[in-house]
């Protein structure tokens, strides 16, 4: 049988199926899942194989997209055709993101809804919540070790709040952006329970061994995300076997070999998206797929099955988007966007750059990632952000490093011992994150403040904060803020004290909300008051420029090593262009004017609002940087 005819047998099938159920989909909705399923059954046969199974298996799934999208609330379906008619929303230059923990920053999701006037002031579009689902007591990796994807942490509130919380967002001009925890489940869902107790459905749900030899043989290929945790990819049962578990011990990795996984899966995905969620951030993607003999990171299966889970959405609830969070070498970072898979990814690349150049002062490594590895596809966006609830890990590529003469390793190393504080004239206070004697890996963690130099009272620190960030909102896409960091929150040592956190220094950087610095974020005699005053012009400037929109940069070279440019061309045809200069050294850097010689003469700084001239080119102070708007000759 040809693939083609495969195609049509299987599509009559799912017609003759459709028309039998008992709840009949609208016009609409056959129309999306006519337009998908040829997409979804090339997937389903590429990743299940052509038995009569893998069929199976899809009609299930398609009863499952259909319950879905019959259950989908009336607003959320007015949202899928006004993102229909928007499809570029999310490129405007208007969109700013904030990221915080339900309990740390707001107590719970009412406290969140009370912040609304406060995230209204900053001016943000889209609010990512930290995950905020049943998890085990005490130690869960932050609430990435999910027990029920339907259930709120009950300290934090109720699915009906979830609900009514996403609902306020929405009306202030907020999406609401959730984690899609699907590589691993806690040890305390269900299906775990059920695996360990025998039952043969869900012991198919996970990865578990009887004994070390496959594990062993995974293990000669695969890396060490958490050796402070275990070493290696698995850990023992109660029973002797061997599990699964990338990340803690009490996270076990699903497997999607399985195509009862994946339906699964859609099936939670489905109902996160039905809340009122609107983007959804793909958790670990870099891991889904294991393969023998691989590092089983980024298999190419990894990309089919988001592709099928993005086929599963456009069909069920179109207007969600998917956020890919793949830190890993910036090639493989990205092969999972584009608007068939991810529309929007983190830039883990920009963010360890920026770093990189701030302790190095040199930008060269920044502005070749910003010439060479910026470009996306039409209709995908960049999220940039200065640091994350995670680590930050030097992921930039050796051979990118070698060009410069710079040998990856070695390089790596310099910058941990930079951020940790331990080399000499270090501005930094950070801790170290999962250092791996064995390997000599490591990666750090720290507020943006604390790693910036403000608590070390380095003269640099504030403008170090302010720099990071303008370049965030700058290079294109959507820049994400770390609440607390634009208050210039420092670290919390207090982790170190508590069990369920101690063994994790990325709690340093997850403190709680910081009411004092919030108040005196009108005082510029304060440095909550002068970082958060800064941030807060470079937003307002940001959304009235819409050279900003999109994600279109061109390069712009000086003489100096410090500095990083480029230009954000005009989207239409009233703008000019910007030109973005940043000096991350601690001394002046002179820009002559012959490198601005193909620019008008009179340009106007958008920041101070007022006219520059490039006749004699320009002075950029130490870690300063300049939005302008030029005209190119
Ligand atoms: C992601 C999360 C991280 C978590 C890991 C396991 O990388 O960002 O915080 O530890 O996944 O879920
Ligand atoms: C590793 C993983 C990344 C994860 C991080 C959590 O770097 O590659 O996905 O976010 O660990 O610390």
């Amino acid at each position: 049988m040809t693939a083609l005819s495969a195609l049509e047998t299987d599509a009559a099938i799912v017609v003759e199926h459709v028309a039998r159920r008992e709840q009949p989909a609208d016009g609409e909705t056959v129309a999306r899942l006519r337009a998908e399923f040829p997409r979804l059954h090339g997937l389903f046969r590429a990743l299940y194989g052509d038995r009569a199974t893998s069929l199976e298996s899809l009609l299930t799934l398609i009863d499952a997209v259909l319950d879905a999208r019959a259950d989908r609330p009336a607003e959320l379906r007015r949202l899928d055709r006004d993102r229909a008619a928007r499809p570029t929303w999310f490129e405007s230059e208007r969109m700013l993101g904030g990221v915080c923990y339900v309990d740390r920053f707001a107590g719970d999701l009412d406290g969140v809804r009370k912040m609304i006037p406060y995230f209204r002031e900053l001016g943000l579009t889209y609010l990512h919540l930290m995950p905020l689902f049943a998890s085990p007591e005490g130690d869960n990796d932050g609430g990435y070790a999910v027990s029920d994807y339907r259930t709120v942490d009950p300290a934090l509130g109720t699915m009906a709040d979830l609900r009514a919380l996403a609902a306020d967002l929405r009306d202030a001009g907020i999406s609401l952006v959730l984690d899609f925890i699907f590589n691993h489940t806690s040890n305390e869902h269900e299906w775990a329970t059920r695996a360990l107790a025998g039952d043969p459905v869900y012991e198919n749900f996970y990865l578990i061994f009887p004994d070390r030899e496959l594990p062993d043989a995974y293990e000669r290929t695969t890396r060490e995300i958490f050796p402070d945790d275990h070493p290696g990819s698995f850990v023992p049962l109660p029973d002797g076997r061997w599990i699964w578990a990338t990340f803690y011990r009490f996270q076990w990795d699903l497997n999607y070999a399985n195509p009862d996984v994946f339906t699964a899966m859609a099936r939670e995905m489905l109902f996160l998206a039905n809340q009122g969620v609107e983007i959804l951030r793909m958790d670990a993607v870099a891991f889904i797929w294991k393969r023998l003999g691989t590092t089983c990171e980024s298999q190419p299966e990894a990309h089919l099955l988001l592709q099928a889970f993005n086929a599963v959405l456009r069909i069920a609830a179109p207007a969600v988007l998917f956020k890919s969070e793949a830190i890993v070498h910036p090639d493989e970072v990205q092969d999972y966007i584009s608007p068939d898979e991810c529309q929007l990814s983190y830039n883990p690349l920009q963010m360890a750059l920026t770093w990189e150049a701030l302790a190095t002062r040199d930008a060269r490594l920044l502005q070749l990632a910003l010439d060479e590895r910026h470009e996306l596809p039409p209709g995908t966006a960049w999220v940039n952000y200065v640091r994350s609830h995670d680590d930050i890990g030097w992921t930039f590529a050796d051979e990118d490093a070698a060009r410069f003469g710079i040998d990856g390793g070695p390089h790596r190393r310099f910058l941990n011992d930079f951020y940790i504080g331990r080399f000499a004239g270090s501005f930094s206070r950070g801790f170290p994150f999962q250092e791996n004697p064995r390997t000599g890996d490591a990666r750090i963690a720290g507020t943006t403040a604390s790693l910036a130099g403000i608590a070390a009272g380095d003269d640099g620190g504030e403008d170090r904060v302010v720099l990071a960030h303008a370049l965030a909102m700058s290079t294109g896409g959507i820049p994400l803020l770390y609440l607390g960091d634009e208050v210039a929150q420092l670290n919390d040592d207090t982790f170190q004290d508590d069990p369920a956190r101690r063994g994790d220094s990325r709690w340093a950087h997850r403190p709680e909300r910081p009411s004092e610095r919030y108040e005196e974020r009108r005082d510029e005699s304060t440095v909550a008051g002068r970082v958060f005053t800064r941030l807060r012009h470079l937003i307002d400037v940001r959304r009235a420029t819409t050279e900003f929109a999109g994600n279109e940069l061109i390069p712009f070279h000086t003489p100096h090593a410090a500095v990083v440019g480029f230009i954000r061309p005009a989207t239409d045809e009233h703008g000019g262009a910007v030109l973005v200069l940043a000096n991350v050294a601690d001394e002046p850097a002179a820009i002559p004017s012959e490198t601005v010689s193909g620019l008008d003469e009179s340009a106007w700084d958008l920041i101070r609002d007022s006219a520059v001239g490039l006749g004699r080119g320009l002075v950029l102070p130490a870690h300063a940087f300049v939005w302008l708007r030029v005209r190119r000759l």
